[in-house]
């Protein structure tokens, strides 16, 4: 579904080039929730906004539903995007002098959905992620924890191949982390949507299946302890 090949990418500060990711390969395979982990500065954002199409790397290839979107053109790609990538920031970026349910149908106007069915669809994934009876009002009038609920129904209502989250909690308390991690699992589940989620908190990487660990610029991939079942002996 997602297949990451020989990818490297430097960064030039005047004169100097600095490689920041070095020849990275993986896999995720459709409906994984994959935490990807690594020190401040280790380059989680950057991979993450090559696999989502933000920027081009300086190598290798990035192949999502068959298609390596490093070799397509601009125009290509910001289709390409708009219908197989979703993406949840930090800072959730919503528009503040929209409703809520009009953030939410935002992606769809751009793909020329009709009002009726963008109206249908907005509403569903309010139910969802908990907040039905909030779509009327503005962003600038919830919480933190509404705000980037409302921001992962955005990144759902096109039925993105893979949603891309910048540590998605980074911004929330203890409790209002679990209760996002929560809805992202059970999302997972039942849309079988594929996650790809960037924190620096261990205690996130502990609901996801998978672990990356990303380390002077080489990924290495974690084994999460199977749970223990029936407790102590
Ligand atoms: N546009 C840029 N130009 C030059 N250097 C950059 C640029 N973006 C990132 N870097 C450098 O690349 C390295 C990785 O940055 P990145 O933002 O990917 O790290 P990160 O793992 O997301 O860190 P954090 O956990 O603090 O968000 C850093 O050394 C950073 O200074
Ligand atoms: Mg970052």
């Amino acid at each position: 579904m997602l297949k990451v090949k020989q990818l490297s990418h430097s960064f030039r500060n005047g004169l100097e080039l600095t490689e920041v990711l070095h020849q990275i390969d993986f896999v995720v395979h459709k409906g994984d929730m994959v935490a990807l982990l690594g020190s401040s500065g280790s380059g989680k954002s950057t991979l993450l906004n090559l696999m989502a199409g933000l920027m081009k790397p300086t190598e290798g290839s990035i192949y999502i539903a068959g298609q390596d979107i490093v070799t397509m053109s601009e125009n290509q790609l910001a289709e390409f995007r708009r219908s197989h990538i979703g993406f949840i920031f930090q800072a959730y970026e919503l528009i503040p002098n929209l409703t809520v349910r009009e953030n939410i149908e935002l992606p769809l106007v751009f793909q020329g959905i009709p009002q009726r069915k963008r109206k249908e669809k907005a509403m569903i994934l309010l139910e969802q992620v908990g907040l039905p009876d909030k779509s009327e009002m503005f962003t600038s009038q919830l919480s933190g924890g509404q705000q980037q609920r409302v921001s992962i129904a955005r990144s759902l209502i096109t039925e993105p191949s893979v949603i891309f989250a910048d540590e998605p909690t980074g911004n929330l308390d203890t409790k209002t982390e679990e209760e996002i991690i929560s809805i992202l699992k059970q999302l997972n589940r039942t849309m079988s949507t594929t996650f790809i989620i960037v924190t620096h908190e261990r205690e996130v990487a502990e609901h996801t299946k998978r672990v990356l660990m990303l380390r002077d610029g080489h990924l290495e991939e974690e084994h999460v302890p199977e749970p223990v079942v029936g407790g102590t002996t």
